[in-house]
């Protein structure tokens, strides 16, 4: 098969579909590898590097497009790239179609497979290429928290760690999730004062136990919530209802219970965010401040980290791509329940079910007999 990487042309958008140790890897698996001339650079990477791994530099995107039989990207096809949608093209990206309609239409339209890195999912319902995102982001929140806890961004100028014979921050990280494990690991590694809450007592508990008394782990609800909040240097938001939005858990009147410069890192933005209070924000123009509590709700935060996070994409998307290259789509589906349920559409029928619900749109079979 012919695998397609075009550069990413979303604003912000540094990361690249594969890394030169995956195009090597498609490769060996027989399959020719075409790489827009660049694509890789916001990551890091030469195009002689994807040379010297076997894969072709193209000069421009529509020769990437226009050639190959399978595009793998990061973002989903911006307008510019509808024109290279086509029938006998199979598109493999983070798609995200439920909130998009035109891009979901124009699939359908052009007849194309398309398949969502973030609807491949395990039979214990788990999203296997959403888990790097999580962990990035959760790491990056304590590193932009203590970023933004000093004196000159804004902060109240607290050392996360403390110093001998000076007492370490005190960081609240609400979620144990991937994002929010995550983050304990980087705060309890720097030395500072966790704090941790979630709904789930069995996050706690294996937290409680990995951690072994070296932090305090309380159960989710709004009296723990209100009294650590009002200690807290550093929150971070970390909780995720599965295909709902984020509970409010910061209400606006807690903003003035909270020491001044004290800062709140939203990693659940995408999600709209946990406080009352926060709003998406960018790479370029990461925090706002509301009653002296600073607000950092950067939504790709992954995205300020393209080297970590193109390679940490590549380890977990390559092995669908590669099967999906050497037995086609609908075998390598058949192969594989968690690929299937991938399938966004198939040959411009709508074969994902929350993206048919959200667009009151008919459902196809994907033909798998
Ligand atoms: N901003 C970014 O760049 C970025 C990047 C990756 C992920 N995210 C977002 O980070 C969030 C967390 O993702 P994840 O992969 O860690 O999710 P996850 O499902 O692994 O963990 C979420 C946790 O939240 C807990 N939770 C749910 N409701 C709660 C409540 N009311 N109080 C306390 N805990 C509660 C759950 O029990 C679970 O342990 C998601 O919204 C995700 O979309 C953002």
């Amino acid at each position: 098969m012919v695998i397609g990487v075009p550069r990413e042309i979303k604003k912000d958008e540094a990361r690249v579909a594969i890394t030169p140790e995956g195009a090597r890897a498609a490769r060996i698996h027989g399959h020719e590898v075409l790489i827009e001339a660049s694509a890789g650079i916001g990551s890091g990477i030469t195009d002689e590097e994807y040379k010297s791994a076997g894969a072709k530099v193209m000069r421009t995107a529509a020769e990437v497009w226009k050639t190959a039989d399978m595009v793998v990207k990061v973002k989903e096809p911006l307008t510019e790239e509808f024109e290279f949608l086509r029938s006998n093209l199979i598109l493999f990206t983070y798609l995200h179609l439920a909130a998009v309609r035109d891009i979901t239409e124009m699939l359908i339209a052009k007849g194309t497979t398309s398949i969502g890195y973030e609807t491949i999912e395990l039979d214990d319902g788990s999203l296997p290429l959403l888990v790097p995102m999580s962990e990035i982001a959760g790491r990056l929140a304590v590193q932009v928290g203590s970023w933004a806890l000093e004196a000159p961004n804004g902060g109240s100028g607290i050392l996360l760690s403390g110093v001998s014979g000076v007492a370490p921050a005190n960081v609240l990280i609400l979620g144990a999730g991937t994002a929010g494990q995550n983050a304990i690991r980087i705060a309890a590694g720097m030395g500072a004062n966790v704090v941790v809450v979630d709904i789930n007592p069995n996050k706690l508990r294996y937290i409680d136990d990995i951690y072994r008394g070296g932090l305090t782990t309380l159960i989710g609800n709004a009296a723990n919530i209100e009294a650590e909040l009002a200690k807290a240097d550093l929150v971070i938001g970390a909780v995720l209802l599965t295909g709902a939005k984020a509970p409010k858990l910061i209400k606006r009147e807690h903003l003035k219970t909270m020491r001044p410069g004290s800062v709140l890192v939203d990693v659940s933005i995408d999600q709209g965010g946990i406080a009352e209070t926060s709003r998406p924000t960018t790479h370029t123009d990461p925090v706002y401040v509301i009653d002296g509590v600073v607000h950092y709700c950067v939504a790709n935060m992954p995205g300020a980290v393209p080297r970590t996070s193109t390679a940490a994409l590549t380890n977990v998307t390559l092995p669908y791509l590669l099967s999906i290259a050497d037995h086609g789509p609908i075998e390598a589906a058949k192969r594989d329940p968690a690929l299937a349920r991938g399938f966004n559409t198939y040959k411009g029928a709508l074969t994902h079910p929350g993206v048919a619900e959200a667009f009151d749109l008919p459902l196809s079979e994907l033909p798998l007999e």
